[in-house]
């Protein structure tokens, strides 16, 4: 197993304080393809490739859990052709990259309205997390067709349901239960939340789970994201002082 301590001292950073989770809004695609000349879609094959670039980056730091927003409930309203071109994008992607995911032993997860995709991602995915699932060493959760108001509506309906049938008590519904309801219960709250491409919004990600997320959101565009820009988001992030509401001297 590589020595995950020794690469972030190697790479400037405090070995003891890396961001157990860190989730991305990997935005800025296709302003990085226009500035190219290029059509949008040529971004977000870019995109694919940052992409694996910061998955390798990210495990090799010790990084546990690295969770991407890769396409947003809200996206659907992109041309079709855009949306056929990124379905299709991450069939292939996932095809193409889940041996060497799981000869690197990532955990590879899904979430969102997984239901709603075409058959053949369904089929993918649910192989995809079947093949990884027994790996602890670094999970890669990709949340397609996600929305943080769908995923919270998603929750509210089984505890609804739990109530209806007399299964629990609302008088003692709790955040826990909340979170315990969400789409991956098992995954801690996101450390730190990076959005590229300078946007100052969450865009529907993750709600709940960033409450107290530190935040960092860098001018570069997606497509450019790789190892060095990680590393210099880990190393802001551990300038932060993190309070929980507390106060700390
Ligand atoms: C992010 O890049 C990728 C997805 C939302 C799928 P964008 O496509 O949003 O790129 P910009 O924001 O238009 O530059
Ligand atoms: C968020 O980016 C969604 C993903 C990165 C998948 P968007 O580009 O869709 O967000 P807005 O529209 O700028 O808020
Ligand atoms: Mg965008």
């Amino acid at each position: 197993m590589p020595d995950t301590r020794a690469a972030a001292e190697a790479a400037g950073l405090n070995p003891d304080r890396i961001p157990v989770h860190i989730a991305i809004i990997m935005d800025g695609n296709g302003r990085w393809a226009r500035e190219r000349g290029e059509d949008r879609l040529f971004g977000h094959w870019e995109g694919y490739r940052a992409l694996m670039r910061t998955v390798y980056a990210a495990d090799a730091l010790g990084v546990r859990y690295l969770t991407v927003y890769g396409f947003s409930s809200e996206n659907w309203q992109r041309p079709k052709e855009e949306v056929d071109g990124l379905m299709g994008l991450m069939l292939f992607a996932m095809q193409a990259e889940i041996d060497e995911l799981e000869e690197n032993q990532i955990r590879v997860l899904f979430s969102g309205r997984i239901h709603e995709l075409i058959p053949e991602l369904q089929e993918e995915f649910a192989s995809d997390m079947r093949r990884t699932a027994h790996f602890d060493r670094m999970t890669f959760h990709l949340a397609i067709n996600y929305g943080g108001r769908a995923e919270i509506v998603d929750a509210v309906r089984v505890l609804a349901t739990k109530v209806r049938d007399e299964a629990l008590d609302p008088n003692t519904i709790d955040e826990c239960d909340i979170s315990a309801h969400l789409y991956c219960p098992d995954l801690p709250d996101p450390d730190l939340l990076i959005r590229t491409a300078g946007e100052l919004r969450l865009s529907n990600f993750l709600l709940w789970e960033t409450a107290y997320s530190e935040i960092y959101v860098t001018p570069i565009c997606w497509p450019d994201f790789g190892r060095d820009a990680l590393i210099l988001a880990i190393q802001e992030y551990q300038k932060r002082i993190r309070k929980f509401g507390k106060v700390v001297e």
